[in-house]
């Protein structure tokens, strides 16, 4: 049942606070202020290799997780496509874990790179949104998220959940490998239990974002740039634009424009920035001067700090909440979501059913 929403994916856009707050139920425990798994029987202290493989969004979850994983536990993360996965004859060590994420649970290349790792004697966990489904019942750890069923083909509430299941996972090998102390074990339980309320700020600026979409609508090239963890999201953004409105999209690590894809920039082909202030924001504000140089229109999406130092100039920018680095991926998503949602809308697209797509892919 769509309510009062006139797209699948419209609804499940908004649904994102309420059902990521419900994922983090299970993973987080606010009054001690611990990040909490299921029951587990085998020690997550011991794993020294994490090896990520999904396809599509799931894949780009997996990409954040990454970032996450190798930041606060200094464990190493490989991270494939599914489909490439088996066919390079990964080397995977005894004692690692083989993560797999997935909104249906039965993507075939996701499944058959799971029973690959299961024959390899590696340790199965599994992010799933269906917890029927195959690679499910497959796991040794069973991570669900709680995002409800998706149906719009573009999936959006079961990324955001993803990441804020892979959020809590890289929290908790941190504390159990003591690389983080309980004060800021805390800490991140915090900031994970704002992410509903700053999603809900990033869902407040629908109304302009479906006014920006008019400008995107017409462009035959669309460039989203992001630098770190926003890096992914980048790929997501162009991902979700390319499938729902049908526009070619690029996402960029936004240092990586000038070997290459600068050459594409004039001023038809809108650059989207995904910029929140923090660490790397100079950095990535540096290639965006590089893209207006060369007469890229630009929409930068940042907080009002970031907005207030390189907003300028800008085609038109999105003001985020501010946020703490490790949300930033989740509530980031949001205008991404919404800005091929509205573009798509503008074209007449069928934005639950795009073309050539079905919401699950259970051929390899
Ligand atoms: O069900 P899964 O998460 O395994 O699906 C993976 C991809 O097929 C999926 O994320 C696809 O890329 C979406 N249509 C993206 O919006």
């Amino acid at each position: 049942e769509k309510g009062n929403y006139r797209h699948f994916m419209q609804k499940e856009i908004f649904e994102q606070p309420t059902v990521v707050a419900q994922t983090l139920s299970s993973y987080v425990r606010p009054l001690e202020q611990k990040v909490a798994l299921p029951q587990i029987d085998f020690d997550i202290s011991a794993i020294n290799r994490v090896t990520i493989v999904a396809c599509g969004t799931s894949y780009y979850a997996g990409m954040v997780a990454k970032y996450w994983f190798e930041q606060f536990a200094r464990v190493p993360v490989d991270i494939d496509f599914a489909s490439e996965f088996r066919y390079r004859e990964p080397v995977l060590e005894k004692g690692g874990l083989a993560l797999f994420i997935s909104q249906s649970g039965e993507t075939a290349d996701t499944l058959a790179a799971l029973r690959h790792c299961k024959a390899e004697g590696q340790t199965i966990a599994v992010v799933v949104n269906v917890p029927t489904s195959s690679m499910a019942r497959e796991a040794d750890l069973l991570l669900p998220t709680h995002a409800g069923p998706e149906i719009g083909v573009a999936s959006t509430k079961a990324f955001t959940c993803q990441l804020a299941v892979l959020a809590a996972l890289a929290a908790h090998f941190a504390a159990r490998k003591g690389r983080i102390d309980a004060a800021e074990e805390a800490e991140i339980v915090r900031y994970l239990l704002e992410a509903p309320a700053c999603l809900n700020g990033a869902l407040q600026h629908d109304d302009e974002i479906a006014a920006m979409a008019h400008l995107i609508a017409p462009a035959r090239d669309v460039l989203y740039l992001g630098r770190g963890p926003d890096f992914p999201l980048a790929l997501e953004g162009a991902l979700k634009l390319k499938e729902i409105s049908y526009i070619h999209a690029e996402g960029y690590a936004a240092g990586e424009m000038k070997h290459g894809p600068i050459a594409l920039i004039d001023e038809a082909v809108p650059v989207i920035v995904l910029a929140p202030s923090g660490p790397l924001f100079e950095k990535t504000v540096s290639n965006m001067q590089e893209v207006r140089a060369r007469g890229g229109q630009i929409v930068l999406i940042s907080d009002a700090q970031g907005l207030e130092e390189a907003g300028e100039g800008c085609m038109a920018t999105i003001e985020m909440p501010k946020v703490h680095p490790l949300i930033a991926p989740l509530v980031y998503a949001v205008p991404v979501q919404l800005l091929a949602y509205h573009t798509a809308c503008v074209k007449g697209t069928d934005v639950d059913q795009p073309r050539n797509l079905a919401k699950s892919v259970t051929v390899e």
